[in-house]
């Protein structure tokens, strides 16, 4: 078995970093996929797994919306933080699971939903396609996935290039967003894939991929049905 702790990305295990981490990414607004679950039928009684949860920053609004969160992350100070940030906010209907994507062992009714943001690309793809078989297994059929992450819209030879301009756009103050060293870090060492690839194991894993928006070619946002 994968160890998910030592592909969680070292950062994400340090307090101080997580102490930090919204103000380093900011707070991206989760009601684009709170609206891409319920558009798909996912309403107010539904069960919603968040993995890769993070500081909770979609796990607590989706508290606000649907009866049951559950919000997975495999890095104790991520838990920790969002076990205090739910304590804070009063979100009684937050359960927060220490475990990774192949970890999780799903409990209750079926998910309605799983949604998951810039996590995904820790695992390598072979990984990467387990655990998606393993989200499939969570959910009821007809149940939505939406999936947020670094996706490579390129084809092979384009990646050299587009990486240049990538890097070229990045912050430069580590402390309020993700720097050249950040995104070279991620390229070399986590394991974005290409969009034909992510979405030929979408496909193979049980997911029909109804919707699919790219943010120029490196961040996708998937809603997808469970067959
Ligand atoms: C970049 S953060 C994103 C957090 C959150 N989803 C957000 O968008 O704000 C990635 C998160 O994935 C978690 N993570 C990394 N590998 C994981 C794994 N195998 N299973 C579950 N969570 C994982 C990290 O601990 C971290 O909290």
């Amino acid at each position: 078995m994968l160890d998910e702790l030592a592909h969680a990305g070292p950062e994400h295990l340090d307090p101080e970093f997580v102490a930090n981490f919204d103000r380093k990414q900011g707070h991206p607004d989760p009601s684009d996929d709170i609206a891409a679950l319920t558009t798909h039928g996912v309403d107010d009684t539904a069960t919603v797994v968040d993995l890769g949860a993070g500081t909770g920053q979609f796990a607590l609004a989706a508290a606000a919306r649907f009866a049951r969160v559950v919000a997975v992350d495999v890095a104790a100070p991520m838990v920790e933080h969002l076990r205090a940030r739910a304590r804070e906010v009063r979100a009684t209907n937050v359960e927060v699971v220490q475990a990774g994507f192949l970890g999780y062992e799903h409990t209750g009714a079926p998910a309605d939903a799983v949604h998951t943001r810039h996590a995904l690309h820790q695992l390598p793809d072979f990984w990467k396609v387990l655990a998606l078989r393993r989200i499939a297994a969570t959910m009821r059929p007809g149940g939505v996935l939406r999936v947020r992450d670094l996706i490579y819209d390129l084809r092979p030879d384009e990646a050299a290039a587009a990486f240049d301009s990538w890097l070229a756009t990045a912050g430069t103050d580590p402390a309020t967003g993700y720097t050249a060293d950040d995104y070279a870090e991620h390229i070399r060492t986590e394991h974005s894939t290409f969009r034909w690839l992510f979405e030929s194991m979408l496909d193979e894993t049980g997911f029909d991929i109804v919707d699919v928006e790219f943010t120029g070619p490196f961040f996708g946002a998937y809603t997808c049905l469970r067959r």
